[in-house]
């Protein structure tokens, strides 16, 4: 008889999260939003060891859109201040368990003093590799492909490309996350059923996955039923859901630290 797969070639190799909900975690609880940005950072802590302890390659969290900036400037000030402390406080950690840090977005607008601890963190963590935790941060799916076509009119204005070469894969290539697996699932917490300008192009083909669970709400438990979803719909290899269920059984949910 065949062996059956492991659980390994059942979870996702790249999943992108849309983690929204903070405001109204705090919102229940009678907090100001801000409380629930911070206990949004304790859940990004979760789920970045959920995703190293299964075997997962690439996770990627929107975690500031370029739409953000239009909330009121102390709850934008505070999410800076926040990224810029968790920045501080996590890159030893990431790099003691071998994660690499990359920033997406348009980095230009953040302070000169943001900016240079984003390409410290991401130059110590650079030789990492089993994990790789991009942060989108000022990042807008409509920005990115708009950044990858003046990439390519500027070899274009070069001389170095002429506009018949212009194919998918092209711009695919100018695209941020080109250099990893294509997301193959995108989970939105917080109950919305959207995209928010997020991954426009990468997210052709991801599975998607919405739950009403609020961000700083989402656990271990929350991501296993995510990934059980997509191995469900995209990787049955052929097997029963009954034998998918026994393989989940293997999703390492066990709380770290
Ligand atoms: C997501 O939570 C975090 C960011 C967008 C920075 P929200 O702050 O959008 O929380 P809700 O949607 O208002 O509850
Ligand atoms: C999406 O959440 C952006 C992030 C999670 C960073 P928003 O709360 O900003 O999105 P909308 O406003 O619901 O579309
Ligand atoms: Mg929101």
């Amino acid at each position: 008889m065949k062996e059956l797969p492991s659980i390994k070639q059942l979870v996702p190799k790249h999943v992108a999260i849309i983690m929204d909900g903070n405001g109204r975690w705090a919102k229940q609880r009678g907090k100001a939003r801000t409380s629930g940005h911070k206990a949004g950072a304790e859940a990004v802590r979760r789920a970045v060891a959920f995703a190293r302890r299964n075997g997962i390659e690439s996770l990627t969290l929107f975690a500031f859109s370029s739409e953000n900036w239009n909330r009121p400037a102390t709850e934008v000030s505070l999410l800076m201040e926040l990224f810029m402390s968790v920045l501080k406080k996590e890159v030893v950690k990431l790099d003691e368990n071998n994660i690499q840090l990359r920033i997406i977005g348009d980095k230009s607008r953040f302070s000169k003093r943001l900016q240079k601890q984003i390409a410290q963190a991401e130059e110590k963590t650079a030789g990492n590799d089993q994990l790789t935790l991009n942060i989108a941060a000022n990042y807008g799916g409509q920005w990115d492909i708009t950044q990858a076509c003046r990439t390519l009119a500027k070899k274009v204005e070069d001389g170095d490309l002429t506009a018949e070469e212009i194919a998918e894969e092209a711009l695919a290539d100018n695209l941020m996350l080109s250099d990893q697996a294509t997301p193959d699932l995108l989970i939105r917490t917080g109950g919305e059923h959207r995209i928010s300008n997020f991954l426009l192009w990468q997210l052709a083909y991801a599975e998607l996955f919405f739950t009403p669970v609020l961000w700083p709400d989402f656990d271990d438990t929350t991501f296993a039923e995510a990934i059980n979803d997509f191995a469900q719909r995209e990787r049955r290899f052929g097997l029963t859901s009954e034998q998918l269920t026994m393989l989940m059984q293997d999703i390492d949910t066990r709380t770290e630290e």
